[in-house]
């Protein structure tokens, strides 16, 4: 067996360029949703490196990079915020629209739409979810 085939396929995270593209994308991102009027209102209270690292968790898990986080579950960090399905919904248009203008592959932009679909019930408060 070769080292390729031994090696495990890489991830969007690393496709992309990892770490530093993350980083760049965090930048564009923050831009779009913090200047938001629906949005900014969320990160109001938080400070600056709380912003910065939220877009990074956001991206890195979206993106399925390395799982370094051990902070509180999304479920736990966002049900207290009542976050309803548009708000929801805007985010995910930012972070696509990000991920477009940097040249994301259409096969990775697939994919963060499915994990968009995957968390988004951890997100969105209970009450706000169609159909609770
Ligand atoms: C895929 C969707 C999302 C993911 C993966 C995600 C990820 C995270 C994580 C991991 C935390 C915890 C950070 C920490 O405790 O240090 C967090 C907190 C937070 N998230 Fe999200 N988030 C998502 C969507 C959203 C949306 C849609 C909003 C608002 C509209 C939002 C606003 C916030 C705010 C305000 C905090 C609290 C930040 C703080 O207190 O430091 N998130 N998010």
């Amino acid at each position: 067996m070769t080292v390729t085939e031994e090696t495990a396929p890489a991830s969007h995270y690393d496709r992309i360029g990892g770490a530093s593209s993350v980083k760049a994308a965090v930048e564009l991102f923050y831009d779009k949703v913090l200047v938001d009027p629906e949005l900014a209102g969320y990160f109001s209270d938080v400070d600056m490196v709380g912003q910065r690292r939220h877009l990074t968790l956001m991206l890195t898990t979206v993106l399925g990079g390395p799982n370094e986080y051990t902070g509180r579950g999304l479920a736990e960090a966002h049900q207290p915020l009542n976050i309803p399905v548009e708000h929801y919904a805007k985010v995910g248009e930012h972070l696509t629209v990000t991920l477009t203008e940097l040249g994301v592959p259409a096969d990775i932009l697939a994919d963060v739409q499915t994990v968009l679909g995957q968390v988004q019930d951890q997100v969105v408060a209970r009450e706000n979810r169609s159909g609770a």
